[in-house]
């Protein structure tokens, strides 16, 4: 069995360090093969830079995978294109640059992942990632022996469809975006893993990662106000997947959390 680890959005300084503390044990003791990470607010909880990137490569995290934040730090547009084991979403507009996958390796077995964006309640210029989704696995299904298929969206039924829609196509359908991990992973009937959200990787004493205090007060009169991150309670959520290489079916996946 082969096993992949999916972090979940990755939010500013304590969730680069969990994941960059964590992931070397979990390569080491739990014996993990694939570690792929969304780090759609791994800068101050918005975007992400090169150094950012690289530092969270550097720690053994294999691809990082990207949201609606892509674009939130500026210069992040012209570094993209230089990262070629970053991808932004894959049903942003053609024009938008940067990779709209990556291919990892590890055992001599190789798993595309791309990210497709929702488009409920998300305000993003995307393409139907229905159909981004069947456009990729057809691209990508000489090029690998597995595809993961981030889901970055809002709304669960959304996210759910596309489980549905991709079951038995591809090794799993993995959520992001609502920073909550959601108690259903399961593998559906033809083989897929999925999990509707697997849960941001920050500072869980938090509005989504942001301190409590000014979004209440935002809620309440509208004014704007800075959101910083949070400090307390931080932990990291992750997928983990387990892989059987031979039929490139997901055998299980469970819901990982660690905390400091
Ligand atoms: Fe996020
Ligand atoms: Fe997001």
């Amino acid at each position: 069995m082969l096993k992949l680890l999916f972090i979940g959005d990755i939010v500013g300084r304590p969730g680069r360090e969990i994941v960059e503390e964590s992931v070397p044990r979990l390569r080491r003791e739990a014996g993990v093969d694939f570690i792929i990470a969304n780090a759609e607010n791994a800068a101050a909880g918005a975007g992400i830079t090169a150094a950012i990137a690289r530092s969270l490569l550097d720690s053994g995290v294999d691809a990082i995978t990207l949201g609606d934040h892509v674009w939130d730090q500026r210069g992040w547009e012209v570094d993209i294109a230089q990262m070629d084991r970053v991808c932004r979403p894959a049903n942003l507009p053609a024009s938008c640059p940067g990779w709209d996958h990556v291919v990892v390796q590890a055992r001599g077995f190789r798993v595309a992942v791309f990210t497709v964006l929702g488009r409920q309640f998300m305000n993003m210029k995307a393409e139907d990632p229905f159909a981004c989704a069947d456009r990729m696995v057809e691209r990508l299904r000489g090029q690998a022996d597995a595809i993961l298929v981030e889901v970055h969206a809002e709304a669960t039924s959304e996210k759910q469809a596309l489980g549905w829609h991709l079951d038995g196509r591809v090794t799993a359908v993995l959520g992001t975006h609502t920073h909550v991990p959601t108690a259903d992973a399961c593998v559906l009937p033809k083989g897929t893993a999925f999990m509707c959200d697997v849960g941001m990787s920050g500072p869980y004493a938090s509005v989504l990662g942001r301190e409590v205090a000014p979004v209440i007060s935002r809620f309440m009169d509208g004014m704007p106000r800075r959101f910083e991150v949070a400090t307390g309670d931080v932990r990291m959520s992750a997928a983990l997947v387990q892989i059987d290489p031979a039929m490139a079916r997901a055998a299980g996946i469970e819901l990982m959390t660690l905390r400091r």
